[in-house]
């Protein structure tokens, strides 16, 4: 067979490129069991004819045997210095962050066979959780790999198919590690949170393996069926919702969340970061565009409503570019923009706060929300008409919140005569409950509180305090239960100009998150039954002054 093949000029040929794979996998350095595996398929290849279809499939294996990194490493320098450094000049705020990936880059460094947690940066969309990881890879010293877990439901996308399959291919961790060349890059799984999983396999299993520093010097990927070494690779991940993240893969990482940005930090982070970069984008210099500070409030407040700063850079860059265009037709030399003008680049706001009652009224309490995008104030409003006691509720509530409302007026009509309320408003009228913004959906039960004051002030003709926000879940024996986002929560009450927050007991220590400077603005009570909330809540009326609810921006 041999001579044969010799005699048609096919096995020269053929040699020549084995010849060159041998050379290559000493040069690759491959590891004893990997040049095994790729020697025995030269010898194969050898014997072929080299227009078979095998043949190629077998020089396509070998290429991706010799030409991954296996011993191939950047020079792996970590200064903790420089690293605090680089943290600090691309990312305004975060202190709390930055801490903890320093202590975390500390431990690695001093402790240096890499098993250690691996990192995963929570929080909602744009805050930074990729720019993080980017500069963390260049404190590093290492390549940069970010690729995205979102809709990956396929097993194979991670660890390969077996080459049995036409057109098969290693799975995308090893691909990326040939594309960076070496094997110590710092490779970024975005939105592990929204893996999926279905009949052809379940890939948080195969991550698993990826990510588990006791496993992953031995990961194996069904393509290449021989073990490559991942420890050196340093991998971060990022989810937007830690509780989506499979349990046994939440269960390796250290979470450090990164909440949403203040309206004070992100007026920061837009004046000396985004905008100094869109300037540049746009290829402007930084004397030709000036946005004063109440100009990039209107930004904020108007244009975007977001948790992060993504569409603020937008919103920026195209101002950048009406400018770009005006200075390229040598119209105008320098702008300076304030709050009134921003309308003249970037047409009517298209969002507007719902305005707040302005004095004490009869049935219309302030509750506090937490959305993806922020707090926001959740004006509950209600009313009666006569009948026969039914309650009705409006405003796209969730099952959850109905319920809180079936309880405040269970709760009211057993404790009727403390609370002053005529026992016979109960069975003579009929209540409706609904909160404004009815297209958008709420739910949950923190609203409890609010929409307990909302039908006591109705019943006992009581108004409720117009400056006052109100946030806890109540139990039908008027327990008042701790809720969550009291960060975000505080923060737009504050912007809003309230002056009093009424909150469960048990969330006092949840303040610690909250700035002091806008803790300084607020006056807290902590409440732990609904009796206590309910005589807070319908204290003396307050007239609101239109200076009062100017004078306060967070
Ligand atoms: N604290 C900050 N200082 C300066 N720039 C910031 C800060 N936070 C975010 N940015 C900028 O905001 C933009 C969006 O950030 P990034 O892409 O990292 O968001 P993300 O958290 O990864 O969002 P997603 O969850 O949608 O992937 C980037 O241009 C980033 O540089
Ligand atoms: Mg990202």
């Amino acid at each position: 067979m041999k001579a044969i093949k010799r005699e048609l000029g096919e096995e020269s040929e053929g040699g020549a490129e084995v010849a060159d794979f041998e050379k290559r996998i000493k040069e690759a350095g491959l590891p004893e069991h990997a040049a095994d595996a790729a020697r025995k398929e030269l010898d194969r290849m050898r014997v072929m004819s080299i227009s078979s279809a095998e043949y190629s499939v077998i020089r396509t294996y070998v290429e991706w045997l010799v030409s991954l990194p296996w011993s191939k490493s950047s020079s792996d320098e970590l200064d903790l210095k420089q690293a605090e450094t680089e943290l600090n000049e691309d990312h305004f705020g975060l202190e709390e962050v930055k801490t903890r990936i320093l202590e975390f880059l500390a431990v690695r460094k001093l402790k240096r066979d890499n098993r250690g947690p691996i990192l995963c940066f929570a929080g909602p969309p744009g805050v930074g959780k990729t720019s993080l990881g980017r500069s963390i890879a260049r404190s590093m010293n290492r390549e940069f790999v970010r690729m995205s877990l979102g809709g990956v439901r396929d097993e194979a996308e991670i660890r390969g198919h077996r080459r049995t399959y036409v057109g098969a291919l290693p799975g995308r961790i090893i691909q990326s590690l040939r594309k960076v060349g070496v094997n110590n890059p710092v490779i970024m799984l975005d939105e592990i949170d929204k893996l999926g999983s279905d009949f052809r396999g379940d890939p948080s299993s195969a991550l698993l393996e990826v990510l588990d520093p006791a496993q992953n010097n031995t990961f194996s990927d069904h393509y290449l069926d021989v073990e490559f070494d991942l420890s050196s690779t340093f991998f971060i991940t990022t989810a937007n919702d830690v509780s989506q993240i499979p349990g046994p893969l939440r269960d390796r990482m250290e979470i450090i969340d990164i909440p949403s940005y203040m309206t004070d930090e992100k007026v920061q982070i837009g004046e000396r970061y985004l905008l100094p970069r869109q300037l540049e984008e746009a290829g402007l210099k930084p004397s030709h565009l000036f946005i004063t500070e109440p100009g990039m409030r209107a930004i904020i407040s108007g244009y975007t409503r977001e948790a992060g700063v993504r569409r603020l850079e937008q919103r920026i860059g195209s101002i950048c570019r009406k400018i770009a265009r005006s200075v390229a037709e040598g119209k105008r030399r320098r702008v300076k923009l304030t709050g009134e003008h921003v309308a003249n680049f970037l047409g009517p706001a298209p969002y507007a706060e719902d305005t707040l009652p302005d004095h004490p009224q009869v049935g219309i309490a302030l509750g506090l929300a937490w959305t993806p995008v922020g707090g926001e104030i959740l004006v509950i409003e209600s009313t009666s008409m006569p009948g026969s006691g039914k309650l009705q509720v409006t405003g796209m509530l969730g099952e959850v919140m109905r319920e809180s409302s079936q309880i405040a007026l269970s709760y009211l009509h057993a404790h009727a005569e403390s609370l002053a309320i005529p026992a016979d408003r109960f069975a003579k009228q009929d209540i409706h409950l609904h909160v404004p913004e009815g297209a958008q959906p709420k739910e949950g039960p923190s609203a409890g509180i609010a929409l307990a004051t909302s039908l006591a002030s109705l019943l006992s003709d009581t108004p409720v305090r117009n400056d006052l926000c109100m946030t806890g879940e109540i139990t039908l024996t008027g327990q008042v239960l701790p809720v969550g986002g009291i960060r975000e929560k505080i923060v737009a009450a504050a912007r809003r100009g309230i002056t009093t927050i009424v909150m469960p007991k048990a969330n006092e220590k949840d303040l610690f998150y909250v700035p002091d400077h806008i803790k300084a603005r607020l006056k807290f009570h902590f409440v732990a039954d609904l009796g206590h909330a309910l005589r807070m809540t319908m204290q003396q009326p307050v007239k609101r002054t239109k200076n009062s609810r100017k004078s306060v921006v967070a």
